[in-house]
Order: C-alpha cells, then structure tokens, then sequence
C-alpha cells in the first residue's frame, strides 16, 4: 500500500498543516498553520534535540503549575519575550499625537478606590510625595470630560499593595479618579521607584539564565477611558531610571517620560506634569 502525505523532516508543515482543511474556522486555520510553520522551521534551524524539547516541555509545565489566582507566568514569559508589547504595538495602531499604550502589567485591581480629584493615593507614608497633574484631551486639544484616570504604582520598597496584603494598606499607591469639564486630573502619590517583576519562578530562572536582570524602571501606571475614545493602558516613566533601556519587559517608549520637578519649600517634594491625549474610538 502506497501512503502519500506521510511524515518527514522535509514535508513537516505541510503534511500537519493539510489536516486543518476541514477547519471551519478560517482564522483559527491561518493561525494555527502559521504557528506549525514558524514552529518547524525554528526546530529546523536551531536543529533542537530531544533532550532540549524536553527541557522546554518541562519548563512550560513549571510555568502552568506556577500559575493561580494571583500570578500568571504565562503573561509574565510573554512580556519578558516581548510578545506582549508587540501585540500591544500591532492592536494599538494610533494617530499622531495620540498617548502610546505599553504593557499592562499583572498589579492592576478592577475595585480600586474612587477618590476625590487632589486627594492623595499613599497610605503608608513611604516615600517621596508627589504632585501628578495634567488633562485629558482629544486629537484636537479639546479637553475630555467624564474620563475615567485608573492609576496605580508601587511604593517606595518596590511593592504593590497586592504583593503585601496585611503589610501595606489595601489600595495603597491605587485610585481611581473622574476628570470634570476641564478634563483635569490630579492627584498625590509617591515617585515610583525601579522594582523586579516577580523573579522566583520558571521566567525569573530563565532569564537569571539569560544573563537578563528583571528589573522596570519606575513608572505610573494609568488606564484612561472615556466613552467614544480608545481604551489608554499606559505608564509614565521617571526620566534617569537606571532601567530605562533595558526593561525587563520592552515597555518603555520615549513619549512615556514625564517631567519630574523638585518643589522647595512645599509640603509635595516633586511635582510631574503629564497630558494624555485619547485617540478617537
Ligand atoms: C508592571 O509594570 O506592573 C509589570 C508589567 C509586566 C510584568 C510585571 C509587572
Ligand atoms: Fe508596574
């Protein structure tokens, strides 16, 4: 009996790829071919072996068992290849002028506290006080009413609040605030200081292996909605972080740094100026 389309290192990807033809649906088709493709040629190229294929399957077992509730090492590996700021890239396509999205991160909460627009977000009392104000605008510098400022940033150890529950307060360095007809924002937090991104599962071993360190440069982390506008997940950075060219996660663009400006004499020691424009929906 003659056997055609059977299995061989040359006919790879095209003897898997012809069993998705009675795929109905046809981008999980496309996907899903492409991923065969690109994932025979890397195996081809690097001409992996078994003992290596283990390893890996090993390490993506360790990264799933790792995995709960609370932490999700499968995003982390994805920022840490930056995969996750390059899907972010391709679905954020915006216009000129519009604030650029960057990675979202695992520390945001959805039942952050609404707090009044100037009220400060620190509880603890660490770290160096900080003014962060700015607006909310459209493309043509109208301002944005009604949009909703998400903010949040570790404290000055290095830790979100959701790191340290019963060490930091619940919704310390957290706040959610609501721009009025001017589309101002404004609120007290503490300059951010660089942090490691959780470092003592599978990602962190892989990346001790890679001579990679895991650390971010400081930010603020902001989520701005508006009705009629694109969702805005974004940072901003501190200008002079040691990390900034060589974060962890590839989230650092240029655009993201804002000003921070010493303030003598005043109760707020520094004081960062930061306008978020919305791209339309
Ligand atoms: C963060 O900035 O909070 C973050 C982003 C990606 C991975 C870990 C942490
Ligand atoms: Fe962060």
């Amino acid at each position: 009996m003659s056997l055609t389309g059977t299995f061989t290192e040359a006919t790879s990807v095209e003897t898997v790829n012809a069993r998705h033809a009675a795929c109905t649906n046809p981008r999980l088709a496309e996907v899903m071919s492409a991923l065969v493709r690109h994932l025979h040629d890397f195996a081809k190229e690097v001409h992996l072996t078994q003992a290596e294929w283990g390893l890996a399957i090993d390490f993506l077992t360790r990264t799933g068992q790792i995995c709960s509730g609370q932490r999700q090492e499968f995003i982390l590996l994805s920022d840490v290849l930056g995969l996750s700021m390059l899907v972010d890239a391709i679905g954020n396509r915006r216009p000129a002028g519009a604030t650029e999205n960057t990675v979202f991160g695992p520390f945001h909460v959805d039942d952050a506290p609404r707090r009044q627009m100037g009220e400060t977000i620190c509880l603890d009392g660490k770290g160096e006080s900080c003014l962060f104000e700015g607006r909310v605008l459209d493309l043509e510098g109208k301002p944005v009413a009604g949009a909703t400022v998400d903010v949040w940033s570790d404290n000055a150890e290095g830790f979100y609040d959701v790191q340290q529950p019963g060490i930091q307060p619940k919704g310390n360095n957290r706040g959610v605030f609501v721009t009025g007809e001017d589309g101002r924002y404004a609120f007290i937090g503490i300059k951010p200081v660089s942090y490691p991104i959780p470092d003592d599962g599978p990602v962190g071993q892989m990346l001790a292996q890679l001579g990679r360190h895991p650390y971010r440069p400081a930010h603020m982390h902001y989520l701005v909605t508006a009705p009629g506008y694109q969702r805005l997940v974004t940072h901003t950075f501190v200008g002079g972080d040691a990390y900034l060219a060589s974060d962890a996660v590839f989230g650092v663009k240029a655009s993201l740094i804002a000003p921070y400006e010493r303030l003598e004499g005043q109760a707020t020691q520094w004081r960062s100026p930061f306008d978020f424009v919305l791209a339309p929906a």
